[in-house]
């Protein structure tokens, strides 16, 4: 039985695409200083060049996250463990005025190659990144942006770039719930990895290739 979302609740809909990858970007303040904040609308949107896109909101408040982006053009897309959801969660939480987010997370910096942003040293990969491009697509910006350098755990990773499942989880996120003193976060956690060989058929030479969904 399907369900049909009724029109005042469409906005909702986007959820159907959980669960998420919550990835931390970590940018430079206008002081010069280091930032840090959790999100979860990432995705890849070129390949050759490499771009990936980050939607943040703008309205009704702009994410600080947001304005750094905007000013200094420079961001670095870190993919975190989920031995730290907590931490990461914490780093949606405000500050009090005065307080650093990247000193109050703990998390120790990664010097970056091509950006001034550093990276998390204690997260799995580092994609930094320079805006190509911003989109206003409603309450969020969406930035276009060119990975210009990339770095990954060879712990985590293998060098085909195939995350070890075994010694690295990822954070993938399915919801949340806040509360009055705390939110709630619901992670998953992988069981395992499903593998399957699906065969070309000769009724598809045309249609799917190897091509469509593989490197050459
Ligand atoms: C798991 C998770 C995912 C999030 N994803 C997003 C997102 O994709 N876009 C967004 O604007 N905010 C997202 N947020 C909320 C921001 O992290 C939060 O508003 C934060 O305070 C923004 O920090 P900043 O204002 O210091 O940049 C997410 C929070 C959590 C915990």
């Amino acid at each position: 039985m399907k369900t049909d979302i009724l029109a005042e609740r469409i906005h909702d809909s986007v959820f159907l695409l959980q669960p998420s990858r919550p990835i931390l970007c970590t940018t430079k303040n206008e002081d010069g200083s280091d930032h840090v904040a959790p999100f979860s609308w990432v995705n890849p949107v070129s390949h050759k060049p490499p771009r990936l896109a980050l939607a943040l909101l703008n309205s009704p408040r702009k994410q600080h996250s947001l304005e750094n982006i905007e000013r200094t053009g420079e961001f670095v897309i870190n993919i975190p463990s989920l031995d730290f959801a907590d931490k990461l969660v914490e780093c949606s939480y405000k500050t009090k005025s005065g307080e650093n987010k990247f000193e109050r997370s703990g998390f120790k910096r990664l010097e970056s190659l091509k950006v001034q942003p550093p990276g998390i040293l204690e997260c799995k990969a580092h994609l930094e990144c320079k805006l190509y491009s911003r989109v206003v697509t409603g309450d969020h910006t969406l930035l276009i942006a060119d990975i210009v350098h990339a770095r990954y755990d060879g712990e985590a990773y293998s060098p085909n770039l195939m995350i070890k499942l075994d010694k690295f989880s990822p954070a993938i996120h399915v919801l949340n719930y806040n509360l009055e003193e705390s939110q709630i976060h619901v992670f998953l956690k992988p069981g395992g990895a499903h593998v399957t060989e699906v065969p070309y058929k000769k009724s598809y030479a045309g249609g799917t290739s190897k091509m469509d969904i593989n490197e050459e």
